[in-house]
């Protein structure tokens, strides 16, 4: 059984996540998604919302998992018995700050390798913070995320402006 890990903040997971979701599967036995804590990023969601929503919008896509973790990532795919971290490139702006990961999280552990896909072009432009940016407007979200996503951070907003 053959197991990546699709880490990150998922602060909500858009379609774009859930498109690199979709590919990685055909490539492993298993993915689990790891819904980092990631305090230093401030996320909107707390770390339980942002594996329910991720829960959510892979609901349809066998073989996937939703985990919170907190800690080294390294720790936590030796833990699961993981292969691979697998990570999403949208554009080569996303290239260095990846490239610096993986070969941080190679020197933490020389076994671990990170497997890069291409999200698709129709979703290369997509951050959660845009979306964020794009939802505090009133613009409409379902291009960029599930519908059940884009009502919670519809309703997250308005929590927070009232
Ligand atoms: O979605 P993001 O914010 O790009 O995900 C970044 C994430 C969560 C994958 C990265 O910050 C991470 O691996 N955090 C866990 C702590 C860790 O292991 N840090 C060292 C490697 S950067």
């Amino acid at each position: 059984m053959i197991t990546g890990i699709y880490p990150g903040t998922f602060d909500p997971i858009t379609r774009g996540h859930a498109d690199v979701i979709a590919r990685s599967i055909r490539l492993v036995d298993r993915i689990i998604v790891a819904v980092a804590l990631n305090p230093g990023k401030e996320p909107l969601f707390e770390l339980a919302e942002r594996v329910e929503l991720a829960k959510i919008a892979t609901q349809d896509i066998p073989g996937v998992d939703v985990e919170p973790f907190d800690g080294l990532l390294v720790e936590y795919v030796k833990n699961r018995g993981a292969h691979a971290i697998i990570r999403g490139l949208r554009a080569v702006s996303d290239f260095e700050h990846e490239f610096q990961m993986a070969l941080l999280n190679r020197k933490l552990n020389s076994h671990l390798e990170t497997v890069f896909l291409m999200a698709s072009e129709e979703y290369s432009y997509l951050t959660s913070s845009m979306v964020k940016e794009v939802a505090s407007l009133g613009g409409p979200l379902h291009d960029f995320l599930h519908p059940q996503v884009a009502e919670r951070l519809t309703a997250r907003l308005h929590v927070r402006r009232s």
